[in-house]
């Protein structure tokens, strides 16, 4: 190779790598991380209503207070909560069934809400929808709310951790079921 053409070689390399490193340079300042506090999950907190009636409210006041404790609830400490169930479930929306029906949208879906899974008799004919009360039951204590049903897990009874991890599941659903 003569001299002048091994000098074009080199120059022809050299501004190759300014390029690069520039054009890296560049890359590097466009893009952002998306910011860690936008990940987490949001939830509308609203005011409690008042109770449609005497006896509505004396129902509520013998159990959990469901709606002061979710408009209290921490969604994000409830997705941790829900490692519980990872286990069996799976959360994604389109999500495949595992042990246990996928859990997407399950929040005031009909009780044995998926078709393709295959569940027990006593939850097939629980009948009626997992709205607030139900799941705060079943999640507390699967066997004595829905008794016969299948799913193997001792329940949640710490009504913080209760609340945090339905107001999660509420959060998994293109158009969550208003608050109580
Ligand atoms: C050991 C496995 C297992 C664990 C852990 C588990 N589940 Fe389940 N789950 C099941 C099974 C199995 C069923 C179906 C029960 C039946 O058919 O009787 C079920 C059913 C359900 C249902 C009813 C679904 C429907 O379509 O009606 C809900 C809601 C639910 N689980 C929520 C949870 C949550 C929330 C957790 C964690 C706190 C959890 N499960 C932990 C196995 C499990």
């Amino acid at each position: 190779m003569k001299g002048l053409d091994f000098n074009k070689l080199a120059a022809g390399v050299l501004v190759a790598g300014v390029i690069a490193m520039v054009a890296g340079f560049t890359a590097n300042g466009l893009y952002q991380p998306p910011h860690s506090e936008e990940r987490g999950f949001r939830i509308e907190v609203v005011a409690n209503e008042a109770y449609a009636d005497e006896a509505e409210a004396a129902a509520h006041a013998e159990k959990l207070d469901i709606a002061a404790l979710l408009s209290a609830a921490d969604a994000e400490a409830g997705k941790a909560v829900a490692k519980k169930c990872a286990a069996c479930h799976v959360f994604e929306k389109g999500g495949p069934n595992r042990v246990g029906p996928r859990l997407w949208g399950i929040v005031g879906a009909n009780k044995a809400h998926t078709e393709d899974f295959s569940y027990s008799k006593a939850l097939k004919e629980a009948g009626g929808t997992w709205d607030y009360e139900a799941l705060f039951a079943y999640l507390e204590n699967p066997k004595k709310a829905v008794p016969g049903n299948k799913m193997a897990f001792a329940g949640i009874k710490k009504p913080t951790d209760l609340a945090n991890l339905v107001a999660y599941l509420r959060t998994l659903s293109d158009n969550p079921l208003p608050l109580p």
